[in-house]
């Protein structure tokens, strides 16, 4: 292989790439370096069957061989790379002219698409491929980039702009994947109450239960990336109405109200104007208040979808977990209790029985007394025996707290002595869950870490 070919073949795709940020697509001065980049690479291919482009370490590899001086020459081939987040480009024998330019195209976007490699097989590009960089996010960094993105999104709408629907469509994934390989340190997290933006943390707990509850229920993928997406948007309509009224400290009076009722039409009606999203994620959005017996708002004629009983299950129960100014937090367990006496009426009794299965009869959030008199909190619950979660014990017998809190966990044969007397408030103990199990995750975090 010659330093020739490697020098031309990123050059030519530098200059293509950086045509691109210059000229509107379809402009001559994009088209030409693209096809320069086909002409210099074909030669470049025959002579390796295979040539691949990488990052390693933050350094470009052209073929396994580290790019000299790469920063100064090729910077827009590693910045699209890092973007994107590309570990490798490969060109193989056989790559036609349509494809290089179909796939600068893609490499030059602005906003990637969430999955590059299908992206590249749906245009029928079958001579590149793509390696993304694993990440491997912690739950954390997970939830934050979620509150985040739906700040933005929010924020972008109070512009007037409609907002792109690929970040939304990437967090979700990010937090399907989570629940599915995660999901008691994930449920643990929507004990997270943000009283000042209310809304964002809200959101995303709202989107954490229901996807864990659709995951419960075992419905397939494309259901749960549905009902993550509207479960994350669910409340959206909201920056449709003055923020005077949604952070209006006092009750509302019945103009404020009818305003506030407005907010899931407002909500499906943006969901509608943006891109990529499906019919149903609009349709939940516009249901997610109407209630099972038809009460609530907007007046709807159908029966309400699967999905939007899913994320008004979900909604309830963060809204009724969480402290408002017209309320005192309940506790996870009460929660539950008036939830399942609304079965029937305000949700279908299916889809409660569900979420109870799926959130336990003492749920991540909850502090329990043991018979031993000591009291912990719940870090996991167990699915063949609710009774008997997994505790961390934090206070000693004498109330007073424990400096090495151990995990206690009651399903094991050690601990079937131990009996749960009942639930403490947390307030009463000055502890705050969500950041329990933050901390949590941070421990669990650097433990992985360590290994
Ligand atoms: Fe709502
Ligand atoms: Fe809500």
């Amino acid at each position: 292989m010659s330093t020739d070919h490697q020098e031309l073949v990123l050059r030519s795709l530098t200059a293509a790439l950086q045509s691109k940020k210059l000229y509107p697509p379809g402009h001559p001065s994009v088209a030409a370096p693209a096809r320069k980049a086909f002409q210099v690479l074909t030669p470049a291919i025959k002579e390796t069957p295979k040539l691949t482009i990488g990052m390693v370490e933050e350094a470009l590899v052209y073929n396994e061989t580290p790019v000299a001086e790469a920063e100064e020459n090729y910077i827009d081939i590693i910045e699209q790379m890092k973007h994107k987040d590309l570990e490798a480009m490969t060109f193989e024998k056989g790559t036609t002219e349509k494809e290089v330019v179909d796939f600068l195209n893609i490499l030059a976007l602005e906003s990637a698409p969430s999955d590059i490699q299908k992206e590249l097989s749906t245009k029928g590009i079958s001579h590149i491929t793509v390696k993304t960089v694993v990440k491997n996010k912690s739950i954390l960094e997970v939830y934050n980039e979620a509150v985040d993105t739906i700040k933005n999104v929010m924020g972008e709408l109070r512009l007037g702009k409609i907002p792109k629907s690929d970040a939304v469509n990437h967090v979700v994934d990010d937090l399907t994947d989570k629940i599915l390989t995660d999901s008691n340190a994930m449920v643990g997290l929507t004990m997270i109450k943000n009283y000042d933006d209310y809304l964002y943390n809200h959101s995303v707990n709202v989107g954490i239960l229901s996807l864990s509850l659709a995951k419960h229920m075992q419905l397939g993928e494309e259901d749960l990336h549905t009902v993550g997406v509207a479960s994350i948007l669910h409340d959206v309509g909201k920056t449709g109405v003055s923020e005077d009224i949604i952070k209006k400290p006092g009750s509302l009076s019945s103009e404020e109200w009818e305003k506030v009722k407005e907010h899931p039409v407002l909500g499906s009606k943006i969901t509608k104007r943006m891109d990529n999203l499906n019919d149903t994620v609009c349709r939940v959005i516009l249901e997610h208040h109407v209630r099972y017996d038809k009460s609530g708002y907007p007046p709807v004629e159908e029966d309400i979808h699967p999905l939007s009983i899913i994320v008004s299950v979900a909604d309830a129960y963060d809204a009724l977990t969480t402290l408002r100014v017209y309320q005192k937090p309940y506790q996870p367990i009460e929660a539950i209790k008036i939830l399942k006496g609304l079965a029937g009426k305000h949700f279908d009794a299916k889809t409660i029985e569900a979420f109870e299965s799926m959130i336990g009869v003492y749920p991540l959030g909850t502090l329990l007394r043991l018979s031993t008199n000591e009291v912990g909190v719940v870090t996991k619950t167990n699915p063949d025996a609710h009774d008997r979660p997994e505790i961390k014990i934090l206070f000693a017998p004498d109330g007073e707290k424990v400096e090495d809190p151990q995990i206690l966990d009651l399903a094991t044969p050690d601990a079937s002595g131990t009996l749960v007397i009942g639930s403490v408030d947390p307030m009463a103990r000055n502890m705050d869950m969500g950041e329990f199990y933050t901390n949590e995750a941070i421990a669990a975090e650097e433990a992985e870490a360590k290994k």
